[in-house]
């Protein structure tokens, strides 16, 4: 819709306020002057409404109150929460949808609320509504916030039998509470009724991992000479299962029960080590590349970070829990390693209201040492225990005063907090721009934007430890351009995640980075939302279709992102854990290549992504963009370099589907993916 348009939308919008708040001109189940009969959209059985983050509520906003946008209240109408979807099955005898739309009032309430309690606001409450018939879209709102005046739909349904009514997220899924306020349709045949959505279940494509010993993990070790080496050497099958590295190089050793090669290398060098699994089905044996010099995460770090499960509500036991359950679960012997801990470990330099006992003033020590918060009782023991399963450690903290959620930071204090993650034993330190914006001014330049992080490699390069370096600012001053100058392992490209496709589909827009991604230094479009997720103390399952959950392992795979779990590791599900427990998928985004993949095709809801793999093969991406329908999708293999005849591997379903000779097709449903592998024949 143009912008003027929805102008004279909003122009009218207030006339139609007023009438639609007297009692309505066609009263529900009543008869036009045309024949017709109205029907409102509170009526129907709501509860066939899907929304991320909570039920939909008739004639009440999404926390309850009255709908409630741009001062005016609605008496109809219906209170959800994007990402939301309410489906209804019409006759094609329909003739007229009708509402008003807007973010809810409420949610100014509780962005005042937080600015209070907090000191600063919560983004969010930006949403877009969409009506859409028989999978077209009819109508759709402007990009509405909590002050935008509201929208009007007033769309022409006829003949169409599938109305959708979608709301989506615009810059995350915080706040947005939005209310389809007055709706109705006007009607002359059946009565419309809400259907069930359509929900892809989990259905399971990995098969489970044999009994004899198969070596996973990367192929590859960077580490610095001197600095204490931490490797763990890791396989599937049937324990007991011992280990052995022939070929170490002076100074490490490995323990054959656990796997774990400890020690450190003086010497730079590059070491090739064939690394040895037995138990009583067999024996697996790798070549395994130690590379000692300057550049460590020479493969995509993959773990579990705190943020997307527990934001705030993290504590020292959610975190040795999590580290126990890599463990428990078996994800430690695909190669998962890092536990990172966020945001909300330190204490604050002033009170501000929040419920929390003990978290400041003061923040540090009469010394400047970082204070624990109450949730955190030691942290050395807390890393010595993640060490003594095989497992590294990552810590999260900003460049300015603050965090991001209001907590101290290392403004001032980089050498002295880099020393002190180092003698914690942190291997993995997340840094979060957020507060530095109190420092800068509100258009930071180029320089300005790199200060903060050269000042911190400038410490991390000062303590005797291998700490990778993940560069989080959102992808401000196209980072992934000057990531590796100031010194980063990995660099966020985007603003932060949610559960919902919009968001995650931002892994369709990384094409143009894939050249600056190279074993060292990898683009990060941010944490992984599988699993359960909840961003606090209350967690739900991912927004995300089981189609779309594939495609999210399949891209990050694809795309050389880190890959941090963003779910409680001990409260996995068989789907979940299904898709963190394939080697051969895993194998793709930890390839020693360190190629990220580009994409070669891109049309009409079809996208096909390629990366070239160390061995010559390439492993392919076909995935369906398009909301409603299955795509049948083609891989020309001239545009991966190939001609004649190729091998294709089914990499989820580990299944040679055979040899196919210039073309590959399948069909891929809504969302979905096929990912494969190709070799010449
Ligand atoms: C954001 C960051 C998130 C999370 C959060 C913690 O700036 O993008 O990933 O770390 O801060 O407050």
């Amino acid at each position: 819709m143009t912008r003027k348009i929805l102008l004279i939308a909003s122009v009218l919008s207030t006339i139609v306020v007023i009438a639609s708040c007297q009692p309505a001109a066609s009263p529900a189940g009543g008869n036009t002057a045309a024949g017709l009969k109205t029907i409102w959209l509170d009526q129907l059985d709501v509860s066939k409404a899907l929304s991320g983050t909570g039920p939909t509520k008739a004639n009440k906003s999404f926390d309850g109150n009255s709908i409630t946008l741009a001062g005016e209240k609605y008496e109809h109408g219906l209170g959800t929460h994007s990402p939301s979807q309410f489906i209804l099955a019409l006759d094609g005898n329909a003739k007229r949808f009708y509402a008003v739309v807007g973010v809810d009032e409420e949610v100014r309430i509780l962005q005042q609320q937080r600015q209070q309690q907090q000191g600063f606001r919560r983004r969010g409450g930006t949403v877009e509504f969409k009506v859409v018939g028989d999978g077209k879209v009819l109508w759709h709102s402007s990009v509405m916030r909590v002050r935008s005046d509201p929208n009007i739909a007033d769309v022409n349904i006829v003949g169409v039998k599938q109305l959708r009514l979608i709301v989506s997220e615009v810059e995350n899924n915080y706040n947005d509470h939005a209310d389809w306020a007055m709706a109705k349709i006007e009607y002359a045949g059946k009565k419309p009724y809400a259907v069930e959505p359509v929900v892809v279940k989990p259905y399971i494509l990995t098969p489970k991992p044999g009994p004899k010993p198969r070596i996973t993990g990367p192929a590859i070790f960077g580490v610095r000479p001197g600095n204490p080496f931490l490797f763990t050497v890791t396989a599937t099958g049937s324990r007991p299962m011992s280990f052995a590295a022939k070929g170490l190089p002076d100074g490490l050793s490995i323990d054959s029960a656990t796997g774990q090669i400890t020690g450190s290398v003086k010497n730079k060098g590059n070491y090739t080590v064939v690394l040895i699994a037995k138990n009583d089905r067999g024996i697996a044996q790798r070549n395994f590349r130690i590379v000692v010099g300057g550049t460590i995460a020479l493969t995509p770090p993959m773990g579990w970070n705190s943020w997307n499960c527990w934001a705030c509500a993290v504590d020292d036991l959610k975190v040795s829990e999590s580290a126990k359950a890599m463990v428990d679960t078996g994800l430690i012997n695909h190669g998962w390693s890092y536990i990172n801990i966020d945001d909300c470990w330190m204490r604050m330099e002033q009170q501000r209201g929040d419920p929390d006992p003990n978290i400041g003033p003061p923040a540090r020590d009469p010394n400047g040492n970082l204070i624990l918060n109450a949730k955190f009782i030691d942290m050395k023991a807390l890393v010595d225990y993640i060490h003594s399963l095989g497992l590294k450690a990552g810590i999260y903290i900003g460049p300015g005063p603050t965090t991001c959620q209001g907590y101290v930071a290392s403004w001032q204090h980089e050498l002295q907090d880099a020393k002190q993650f180092a003698e914690w034993g942190f291997d993995y330190l997340k840094y979060d721009w957020c507060g530095y914006s109190s420092i800068v001014k509100e258009e930071p330049n180029l320089e300005e934007m790199k200060r903060p992080y050269i000042l911190m490699r400038k410490a991390l390069d000062q303590v005797p430890r291998d700490i990778v370096y993940s560069i989080c600012q959102y992808g401000m001053g196209d980072v992934w351009k000057w990531g590796e100058e100031v010194g980063g392992n990995c660099w966020r490209t985007t603003g932060d995640i949610t559960d919902t496709w919009p968001s995650m589909a931002r892994g369709f827009q990384q094409a143009p980075l894939a050249p600056y991604a190279k074993p060292g230094h990898w683009n990060d479009p941010d944490m992984m939302v599988l699993g359960k997720v909840g961003w606090g103390p209350d967690l739900r399952d991912s927004g995300l279709t089981a189609d779309e959950q594939y495609t999210h392992m399949s891209l990050w795979c694809l795309l050389c992102s880190p890959l941090l779990l963003g779910c409680p590791l001990d409260k996995l599900d068989e789907f979940t854990l299904s898709l963190l427990t394939n080697d051969e998928v895993l194998e793709v985004n930890q390839d020693a290549l360190g190629q990220q993949a580009s994409r070669i095709v891109q049309e009409d809801g079809r996208e096909i992504w390629a990366k070239q793999m160390e061995d010559g093969s390439t492993a392919v991406g076909l995935f369906n963009t398009d909301d409603y329908s299955k795509q049948r999708i083609t891989l020309n293999f001239a545009d991966i370099g190939f001609e004649g005849k190729c091998l294709v591997r089914d990499l989820w379903r580990q299944k040679n589907l055979g040899a196919f000779t210039g073309k590959f097709t399948a069909e891929i449903p809504v969302h979905g993916v096929v990912l494969i592998k190709v070799t010449k024949f």
